[in-house]
């Protein structure tokens, strides 16, 4: 038995200090087998030899149990040491976020006009036909509304396809003086290059006691805009249509890749359109039931100013959450 005391003693782990425990008292253990011999013999000397044996057994199993508590303790510190983590290391793949280039783009929009005094307004995305269409000079079966391609829940509830509904939902909580700007996203059903089901727009809207705000004004703040926005560039009010202006311009920027020589972002006509806008339609006064005021609106698409301002040639990269194309923004 000496032979396994020094075994025992000798045992670096856990796994080897149960191979002799098995030798000892396993099935076919040395100390079982010399318990088995027991059977063969009779009266004082099985006594004698069975008290023997159970002090060895005695003695071995606290030799066993006093090693295994040992081993279990270094199995322990050895598993500490192991999965140990050192918070002071430096580590040198530490990536720093940054903001979305629309956020971005949308942070530099809201930042000119709060700093020319307009407050922000927000609204619901989820309208209805009165403030998405109808008080916005839009009568159902209207042709305009097919500009518009629109989500429907039902016959009254859609999604928003503009923002301008917060210029009615303005409208008809407070009295002008009103200068706010609402930005937020809106929804059409249209998906390609420069085209997604959901983009951000930012509208403006001023409106005063009859007489107090002209052309003039909108002409002036929408080309200060721009050149916030876009640098040296050129600004053009071209005559369009909005069923909700009269008059109504969009408006036009000197291509900022070509400095309007032509080229393909521009389609070779040297200008980039950027703005919708114009005066205040009486009838959309007439549905918030406004009187003796005069007022100007806009409208812009965010994810088209970012586009022109980083250069981004597909509009859907926006949205595809790719950080090869998100770090060249930091
Ligand atoms: N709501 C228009 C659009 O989505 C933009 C616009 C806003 C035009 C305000 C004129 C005045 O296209």
């Amino acid at each position: 038995m000496r032979k396994y005391q020094d075994l025992i003693n000798e045992s670096e782990n856990l796994k080897d200090l149960e191979k002799i425990r098995v030798e000892i008292f396993g099935k076919k253990g040395i100390l079982t087998s010399k318990f088995q011999e027991l059977k063969t013999l009779n009266g004082n000397e099985k006594r004698e030899k069975a008290q023997q044996l159970n002090k060895i057994k005695t003695t071995f199993t606290k030799f066993i149990a006093s090693k295994k508590e040992i081993l279990e303790k270094k199995a322990i510190s050895e598993k500490m040491r192991e999965s140990a983590v050192d918070v002071s290391l430096f580590d040198s793949h530490n990536e720093v976020g940054s903001l979305h280039p629309v956020s971005q783009t949308m942070d530099k929009i809201i930042e000119y006009f709060v700093s020319m005094n307009f407050s922000i307004s927000e609204g619901p995305l989820i309208e209805d036909d009165f403030h998405n269409f109808e008080a916005l000079n839009l009568p159902k079966h209207h042709p305009a509304r097919d500009m518009q391609d629109t989500f429907y829940f039902n016959d009254s509830k859609l999604l928003r396809t503009h923002t301008s509904p917060v210029q009615i939902r303005t409208m008809q909580k407070i009295k002008p003086p009103i200068r706010m700007i609402s930005p937020g996203p809106v929804f059409r059903r249209d998906f390609d290059l420069t085209h997604t089901p959901m983009f951000h727009q930012v509208e403006g809207l001023v409106v005063e006691e009859e007489g107090k705000v002209s052309f003039a004004n909108l002409k002036f703040i929408l080309e200060d805009f721009l050149h916030y926005m876009f640098g040296d560039v050129e600004v053009r009010f071209r005559p369009s249509f909005f069923p909700f202006t009269e008059p109504s311009a969009e408006v036009d920027i000197s291509c900022i890749f070509c400095k309007g020589k032509g080229c393909r972002v521009c389609s070779h006509t040297g200008w980039l359109e950027v703005l919708g806008s114009g005066m205040i339609d009486p009838n959309v006064f007439k549905a918030v039931g406004y009187e003796n005021v005069s007022g100007y609106a806009f409208g812009l698409g965010v994810e088209r100013f970012a586009m022109l301002l980083r250069e981004i040639g597909d509009l859907r990269s926006l949205f595809e959450g790719d950080l090869r194309l998100l770090e060249q923004f930091r």
